[in-house]
């Protein structure tokens, strides 16, 4: 049996943080991946540039059935201290937009911190490591937990699972960790991919088939939340920032509202142009504050607006501009579903954290047993904070496993 202190499975943002830390240390760690590669998610996130962490990051940043349980790893282990990481390494990064931090050349550059923090560590990681079983050892003596894998059998003190959410399995993700939570009778929440795309059907798919391609800001609602990003209109649905951000928050069946014109009221703005004594045709006017494809489209998605569209503005009723109003500020849109696992990034939900401790990410009913990262019912918004959630929770495990 290969013995070590603490065994994680899943080499990825939380696993190697932790076992950077914990091997510094003085622990004998090892890290075992079923990818051939460590890091996979690490090195395709933010478009090859890595969105490492944000500087904004906030527990209400952050969706679990319980929002307290990320407070404490979030204020020990801030993106203040991973900034100080990553300069430490003299890395170029640098501001895109709204606190979210890129690498100024690759993702890679990231991993290989990581990847020198474990060697420092005395780090040792198998990769193409497939796990067969994990079985909990209630004898005396320091070694918890067996593993049999297609390496070899290992034992260890603390086991860590860090294997993340079943987003793109064509890179290596899977489920795993909540098989090894049902394994030990512990409870998971409801899951389902977030951070993804919208798929349209019918009527409403035809209208963004007819405007694939075309982006502008909105703001984007469900009851619980609304984020002001950009919206994309795809030959599927409807993707972009403000979308991805807003599946957080949704539950399929239900619907949400899209304001396309939200730092304006387009009915204040009609009756501007009418009191300047505006001549040119409403879709004129409208290709003015919003792209004349989305202004044609949009001016013919109703019997109404169509009406609407050929009348002077000076002539236009309170009626007209109500249905105008109703279209552009709120578009109200039942999604067919998302994309699903194969483009999302994140999982929403994952192991309760009623079954874990939020100071050492232990977990209750198992001693030696440990959970950390996006496996866990922690997601967070789109811009870095995955990333901070798996250092923050993989840090603070790191020091006691
Ligand atoms: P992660 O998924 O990183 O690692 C899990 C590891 O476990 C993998 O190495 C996997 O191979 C391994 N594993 C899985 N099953 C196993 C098994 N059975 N046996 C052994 N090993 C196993 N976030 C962000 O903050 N900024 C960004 O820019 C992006 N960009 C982005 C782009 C894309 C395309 C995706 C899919 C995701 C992002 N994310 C992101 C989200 C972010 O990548 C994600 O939240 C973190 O990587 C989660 O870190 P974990 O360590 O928990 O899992």
């Amino acid at each position: 049996m290969q013995q070590f202190d603490s065994i994680i499975i899943g080499g990825g943002a939380a696993g190697l943080m932790c076992a950077a830390v914990a091997g510094q240390r003085g622990r004998r760690v090892a890290v075992l991946d079923h990818a051939n590669k460590v890091g996979k998610k690490i090195l395709m996130s933010g478009g090859g540039r890595c969105n490492f962490t944000n500087t904004f990051v906030e527990p209400d940043n952050f969706v679990s059935d319980n929002p307290h349980f990320c407070v404490s790893a979030l204020s020990r282990y801030t993106p203040f201290d991973f900034i100080a990481l990553v300069q430490s390494y003299d890395l170029a990064y640098h501001e895109k937009t709204l606190g979210q931090l890129f690498c100024d050349h690759k993702s890679k550059d990231i991993l290989n911190i990581l990847l020198a923090e474990c060697e420092a560590g005395g780090v040792d990681i198998r990769t193409r490591c497939s796990v067969e079983s994990v079985e909990r050892l209630t004898g005396e003596g320091p070694v918890r937990f067996k593993l049999a894998t297609s390496q070899g059998t290992f034992g260890c003190e603390s086991l860590v699972i860090a294997t993340g959410g079943p987003s793109i399995p064509t890179m290596g993700a899977t489920g795993y960790g909540y098989q090894l939570a049902e394994q030990f009778g512990l409870a998971l929440t409801e899951r389902r991919a977030s951070l993804v795309p919208y798929t349209l059907s019918g009527k409403r798919l035809e209208l963004a088939q007819s405007l694939a391609g075309v982006s502008l800001p909105v703001r984007v609602s469900t009851d619980r939340q609304s984020f002001s990003e950009a919206l994309l209109f795809t030959h599927r649905g409807l993707s972009g920032p403000a979308i991805l951000q807003i599946t957080n928050y949704w539950q399929p069946g239900e619907g949400v509202e899209i304001d396309f014109l939200p730092s304006e009221s387009i009915g204040a703005r009609i009756l501007q142009w009418r009191e300047s004594g505006e001549k040119a045709e409403l879709k004129t006017l409208l290709a003015r504050l919003l792209p004349k494809r989305f202004v044609q489209a949009w001016l013919a998605i109703n019997p109404e607006l169509e009406q609407i569209q050929a009348k002077p503005i000076a002539e236009m009723s309170k009626r007209d501009l109500a249905a105008l109003e109703q279209a552009f500020h709120h578009w109200s849109c039942v999604p067919a579903g998302t994309e699903g696992y194969r483009t999302a990034e994140v999982t929403l939900g994952g192991v309760s954290t009623d079954e874990v401790s939020s100071k050492t990410f232990e977990t209750k009913q198992v001693p030696g047993l440990y959970f950390i990262g996006e496996v866990l019912d922690v997601t967070g918004w789109l811009g870095g904070y995955n990333f901070q959630w798996a250092w923050a929770s993989g840090w603070c495990a790191g020091q006691y496993v």
